[in-house]
């Protein structure tokens, strides 16, 4: 008798240990830091930032990226939805955009040149015929300096990232942030601000995919989405915007009310055989707080997306092919992850009608975009 009073008793210590452990795991935010790896001599650290819900973002001092995000399904089991790499040696050798922030120039500029105050600059072509997000060595190829905030409300780390005159052919030495916070309502925000000693163009983003599966379980085309836009950029068949903003009414690139992306991917039309699919720049309407939901209905999870951008190029992964190996030895399939890069239209340098991105010394750009997780 005794002998059972003393099991139960310790059974409900246990239990009492066992919940409290539980709720501390549960109320303490932390930020974490580690050695990462090494890149052109330069240290690289791995954040691991956990909200009080205790789900957990993990980023890089390589290319500002992020490489982890961790939150739960409708049934509360946690995965990570974003695609990344288990060794560091994978990120550096595997496509080095995942998570990553872009710049100078996110997106393509045609041919790699642009004329500013009548001199003429050229980039390196890195996808023939143009310029890709800032050339092969772009911001997403960079160590950043680090920092985390102590003082900031919720776990958030801060990278900054000079980048010199003339740096893959971009006037200007810039100064280039980018500020993560990891929220209790489980937002990313990522807070941007930059600024420049000569005029200079560019275009900043970040080049998370996003599977709401959980990242290398299966393709996004169920996935349903809402973007509040009204008009998406035409591209010709080396993704170049052609200048027109066309009505997305009547097209399958309407968004305004929920669709899964696969339900028109494969029709007949201009856009999406160019693309491949989808890869194109919306117009956002940025009329509301919530610009693109992105609903995955067997997880029941929920992205929502808010940006002061004018635009985000959505690409549905139509040029992964299952070579990446990604987190948990999981292949990155076609089509098995999706973009929502908020920026400035492709080749706004060429394009005077575009709103400009242009930067002038004395100014400071300041952007903010916004991924938040739940559950419906
Ligand atoms: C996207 C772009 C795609 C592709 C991808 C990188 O931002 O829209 O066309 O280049 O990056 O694989």
């Amino acid at each position: 008798m005794k002998k059972i009073i003393n099991v139960s008793m310790m059974l409900i210590f246990s239990g009492i240990f066992f919940i409290s452990c539980n709720n501390m795991a549960k109320n303490k935010e932390t930020v974490k830091k580690e050695d990462h790896g090494v890149y052109n001599g330069k240290e690289v650290y791995l954040f691991t930032l956990t909200n009080k819900e205790g789900n957990v973002l993990k980023l890089t001092s390589f290319g500002a990226r992020i490489t982890w995000i961790e939150v739960p399904d409708r049934t509360g089991t946690r995965d990570n939805i974003t695609f990344g790499f288990d060794a560091f040696d994978g990120m550096i050798n595997g496509d080095r955009y995942f998570g990553a922030v872009v710049g100078r120039y996110a997106n393509r500029i045609a041919k790699g040149k642009f004329t500013l105050d009548s001199i003429e600059y050229n980039l390196p072509i890195n996808n023939f015929p143009n310029s890709l997000h800032g050339g092969p060595e772009g911001w997403h190829s960079v160590v950043w300096d680090s920092e985390i905030l102590d003082k900031s409300e919720y776990p958030a780390v801060k990278f900054t990232y000079r980048s010199p005159d003339m740096e893959a052919g971009y006037p200007g030495n810039m100064v280039v942030e980018a500020t993560y916070t990891w929220t209790d309502k489980n937002e990313i925000i990522i807070d941007y601000k930059c600024s420049t000693d000569k005029k200079t163009v560019f275009n900043i983003t970040n080049h998370a995919y996003f599977n709401l599966h959980g990242a290398g379980n299966g393709d996004i085309l169920d996935h349903q989405l809402v973007i509040k836009a009204s008009s998406f950029i035409p591209v010709d068949t080396f993704l170049i915007p052609t200048g027109e903003l066309r009505p997305v009414a009547g097209t399958p690139f309407d968004f305004s009310s929920t669709h899964t992306i696969g339900e028109r991917i494969t029709q007949d039309y201009d856009q999406l055989i160019f693309g491949k699919g989808y890869d194109h720049t919306f117009v956002l309407d940025n009329l509301e707080e919530v610009d693109i939901t992105v609903y995955e209905p067997v997880s029941g999870r929920l992205m929502e997306v808010i940006s002061d951008e004018p635009g985000v190029q959505f690409y549905c992964g139509n040029f992964l092919n299952g070579t990446l190996i990604g987190h948990g030895g999981k292949p990155y399939n076609y089509r098995s992850g999706l973009c929502l890069e908020t920026g400035h239209y492709p080749d706004s340098p060429n394009h005077p009608e575009f709103p400009t991105t242009i930067l002038n010394p004395g100014e400071t750009f300041k952007s903010r975009t916004i991924y938040r997780f739940s559950v419906k």
